[in-house]
């Protein structure tokens, strides 16, 4: 399957930062893989009229799990398409923790996120207390059993990232070994929840991805691309994680 590079900047970048979008476009024009930019979304609008045309597509970071109403601040998923957007991040670390996010309402945005016709990018991953109790699977598996969507009609339409808390932003990594073992996990799960179908769902890993260890990060079973944070702010990096894959 085709590989993913997906760079969330999170709340980062103005409009004098959509020339690393340009300079992204021009350095890849046609990239071997898939490329998505999830901006904030001040910038979604720009980014997708900046990117028309070209490899790059652009997504949001987080959708309400209703079409429209009286929700201050939030932005439902027909309005990032409306935006120009193809993809929503859902369930991100820090949503869960910055905003209580539970499982289930990450479901809930998941739906909605499927029902406007959007590609839903699902984050699950443990904390290091987690991880260093054992609990890795567990956990994972839990996450994946009460945020995934219901039903997924077109296995292209659902991206789970797995994202070790520990492991965002902070130059840290697992091994390529516990990065392999959590992704055949996920796969399992996947596949036994939406059957043989789910082999097309792409899985991403996140957490200090960057240019130095993209490609060995990319090639272990079952990644199918990543879900970059910090690196994808420049096009020198996301660009070099983009020809890694
Ligand atoms: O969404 C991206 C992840 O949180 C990874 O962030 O690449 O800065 O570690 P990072």
């Amino acid at each position: 399957m085709r590989k993913l590079a997906a760079g969330n900047w999170k709340m980062n970048g103005t409009a004098a930062d959509l020339v690393q979008v340009q300079a992204l476009i021009t350095a890849h024009p046609a990239p071997g893989c898939d490329v998505l930019l999830c901006p904030p979304v001040s910038l979604l609008s720009r980014m997708a009229d900046l990117a028309a045309g070209s490899a790059v597509q652009v997504g949001g970071q987080d959708c309400h799990p209703q079409g429209s109403g009286a929700h201050t601040g939030d932005i439902s998923a027909q309005m990032l398409l409306d935006a120009g957007a193809h993809h929503v991040i859902l369930g991100h670390s820090e949503r869960r923790a910055d905003h209580g996010e539970t499982d289930a309402l990450v479901r809930a945005k998941a739906q909605a996120a499927l029902a406007a016709g959007l590609c839903a990018i699902v984050c699950v991953g443990e904390l290091e207390s987690q991880r260093d109790a054992g609990q890795t699977l567990a956990v994972i598996g839990a996450q994946l059993a009460a945020s995934l969507p219901d039903a997924v009609p077109d296995a292209a339409n659902l991206v789970i990232a797995y994202e070790p808390v520990w492991a965002i932003g902070t130059g840290r990594t697992p091994t390529l070994t516990e990065v392999g073992e959590v992704h055949a996990f996920i796969r399992a799960a996947i596949i036994a929840r939406y059957g043989e179908a789910a082999q097309a769902m792409r899985l991403l890993y996140g957490g200090s991805v960057k240019p130095s260890n993209a490609a060995e990060i990319f090639a272990v079973p079952h990644v199918d691309g990543a879900l970059v944070g910090g690196a994808s702010l420049t096009a020198a990096d996301f660009g070099a994680i983009v020809a890694a894959l």
